[in-house]
């Protein structure tokens, strides 16, 4: 194989998402089966030994599209020549802490990686940010990197899209693979507003086949958007697997493409569609083709759904507004 290997820069490699996603993304589940990869890993001094431990691990795998490994605590040799950077180290939130207190904690982080992202990666990097408050987290990173397109910012909210899929499934005796075009809007937090009233299962619109408002209020979105806490509650530490299945999803369905007459959610910048105000980090349900994506347009909002994107709009514009006092934008 002569191909050049695409350079991948995971943060928080010696975590335990970086635990779960290094072995994918060495595997090709990230870029595809035909994709070298060369992986560069940032972690902070104390994780760096670890870190290793993992490399020795990927070495053990002996994967043929895995091109080499890079380990460091310098965000700019981490980032140098990166095509797709999953920014993943953060602090995690731990039991009854609120995702708000972590605000401060993580801004510092995603200043200085955004500023090292826009001095240093590749022209086509993509950026996927998973460690939380990914949206502002991700806004922070965008604002440091004036250089580099805006919308190469992404935080992640197909940990959800997946959730509110295996839910909806689960209620209605469905196959995963039936449940096209379901959306997650807003925030990757408790206020997310998971839509079905456009989602198809096996072709019939989603909400019709359930008929049930009482169970889409009072069941389904809470389950979905405190699914993150459930698992904090149940693991004693934030979901990992699952989160880094999803950054895997993320990444591949941006690189290659939705499948027809589907579509996905990702946390993007937003160009003032549907309402919600310009530049804020929020989910919608987006198509991707050739590496871009565009926001899926003409969707009917009725008044259930427009109270709960407004209501998680205004958290992320409220999160905005404090991370603009702490001068991090
Ligand atoms: P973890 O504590 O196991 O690992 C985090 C790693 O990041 C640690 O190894 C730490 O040393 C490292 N780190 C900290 N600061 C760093 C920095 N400045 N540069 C590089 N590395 C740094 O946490 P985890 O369970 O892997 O979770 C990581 C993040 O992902 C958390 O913020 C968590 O809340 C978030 N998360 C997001 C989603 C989502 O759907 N968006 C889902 C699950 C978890
Ligand atoms: C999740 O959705 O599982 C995580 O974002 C939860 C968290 O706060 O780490």
């Amino acid at each position: 194989m002569t191909r050049t290997p695409v350079n991948v820069t995971v943060t928080g490699a010696a975590g335990q998402i970086g635990y779960a996603l290094l072995f994918r993304i060495a595997s090709g589940q990230l870029l595809g089966a035909d994709v070298p990869v060369s992986l560069r890993l940032l972690e902070i001094p104390q994780g760096l030994k670890a870190a290793e431990g993992t490399a020795m691990e990927l070495d053990d795998c002996a994967f043929p599209l895995l091109r080499g490994i890079e380990i460091t605590d310098d965000a700019n040799a981490a980032f140098s020549g990166a095509n797709v950077a999953l920014l993943v180290g953060a602090r995690p939130r731990t039991k009854g802490m609120e995702r708000g207190d972590l605000l401060s904690a993580n801004g510092g982080i995603f200043k200085p990686q955004g500023k090292a992202i826009n001095d240093n990666a590749a022209d086509d990097i993509k950026v996927l940010v998973v460690g939380n408050p990914a949206n502002t987290n991700a806004l922070i990173a965008q604002a440091a990197a004036p250089d580099v397109p805006a919308e190469r910012f992404t935080a992640m909210t197909r940990l959800d899209h997946n959730r509110a899929i295996s839910q909806l499934a689960a209620k209605t005796g469905a196959q995963v693979t039936d449940i096209k075009r379901l959306t997650i809007w807003g925030n990757h937090s408790a206020t997310q507003y998971p839509d079905i009233f456009h989602a198809e299962i096996a072709g019939k619109n989603a909400a019709e086949t359930v008929n049930d408002e009482q169970w889409l209020a009072d069941t389904f979105i809470p389950t979905v958007a405190k699914r993150g806490a459930a698992i904090i509650e149940a693991r004693g530490a934030s979901s990992a697997a699952s989160a880094a299945n999803a950054a895997v999803d993320h990444v591949h369905t941006w690189i290659n493409g939705t499948p027809e007459g589907d579509w996905t959610s990702m946390g993007i910048p937003s160009d003032g569609s549907y309402g919600v105000p310009e530049g804020i980090i929020s989910s919608f349900p987006v198509t991707t083709k050739n590496g871009a994506y565009e926001i899926v347009q003409g969707l009917d909002i009725n008044d259930f759904s427009r109270a709960r994107i407004d209501a998680s709009v205004k958290e992320l514009t409220e999160e905005r507004d404090a991370v603009r006092e702490l001068g991090l934008l």
